[in-house]
């Protein structure tokens, strides 16, 4: 990884079958749910979802009467979530593009969830934030999270890590992670190495570092206000009450000024 780069899970472009084995677990129709229940308060019905992947999130809003459209930058995570729509006969579009400039057209809402805008730099946030607003109708919603640089001590950062075990196709994969905290400039640095055995073969190790861009709740709204938005509420990614130093994920919802 080049200095200052941020870098990828490997799951995102060069393995993208792993993606729903190691992203898609037991809290996901939770999280969705409570994504699901906000964009209800706000009364949306057309949404956009800037960082679909396999496109959980799109489905599962699909499903509940939704028009949803699903976008991302990596084409090989979207091959997958279309495939998912064609074998369900679900009717929907997934565009290629990246959430700093992609124009779609203009939604009730925009998601960006499970902390798909860690990937950018502050400045790509900024931006990202721009171009989210220009996709937006006047008064739309934008919800995503991230998780709380406040939140991250030393306690807390260990717990991070996981180790995962998961037949895949004829593979067996095991993946561990463990994770460190700058502080300084609020960057999670994850540590994965994936050992895969096909059949009795002799196994591959591959090693991977990514950074995720982490946040307070206060630079959030800071920053949403500089780019066109008022935060109208914070809270923990299970729809609770946000406690500053203690919630691990900032689930925000935003409305276009
Ligand atoms: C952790 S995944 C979440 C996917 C999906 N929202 C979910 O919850 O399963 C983050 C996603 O953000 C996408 N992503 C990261 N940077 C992006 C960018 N600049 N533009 C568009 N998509 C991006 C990745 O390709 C990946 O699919």
């Amino acid at each position: 990884m080049k200095k200052g780069k941020l870098g990828l899970p490997l799951e995102y472009k060069k393995n993208p079958e792993y993606f729903d084995a190691f992203n898609i677990g037991d809290d996901t129709n939770e999280k969705n749910s409570v994504i699901e229940r906000l964009l209800k308060k706000y009364k949306t019905k057309t949404v956009l979802d800037l960082t679909c992947g396999t496109g959980s999130q799109v489905f599962y809003l699909i499903k509940r009467a939704y028009k949803c459209t699903g976008a991302d930058f990596s084409p090989t995570l979207l091959k997958i979530a279309r495939k998912k729509a064609k074998n369900n006969r679900i009717n929907v579009k997934f565009i290629d593009g990246d959430m700093r400039t992609l124009k779609v057209g203009t939604f009730d809402a925009i998601i960006t969830i499970s902390n798909a805008v860690g990937h950018l730099t502050k400045a790509g946030f900024s931006k990202a934030m721009r171009n989210i607003n220009n996709n937006l109708k006047k008064g739309g919603i934008y919800v995503f999270d991230i998780l709380n640089l406040e939140a991250m001590t030393d306690a807390v950062v260990p717990g991070l890590a996981y180790s995962i075990h998961k037949k895949i196709n004829n593979s067996q994969v095991y993946t561990v992670q463990c994770s460190t905290i700058d502080r300084k400039n609020g960057r999670l640095t994850s540590y994965d190495t994936y050992i895969v055995q096909k059949d009795a073969d002799k196994p591959k190790i591959f090693n991977n570092k990514f950074s995720l861009q982490l946040y307070t709740a206060n630079e959030l709204k800071e920053m949403l206000s500089k780019n066109g938005f008022e935060t109208l509420a914070q809270y923990g990614l299970d729809g609770s009450k946000f406690l500053t130093k203690k919630t691990t994920s900032i689930l925000t919802v935003a409305r276009k000024k």
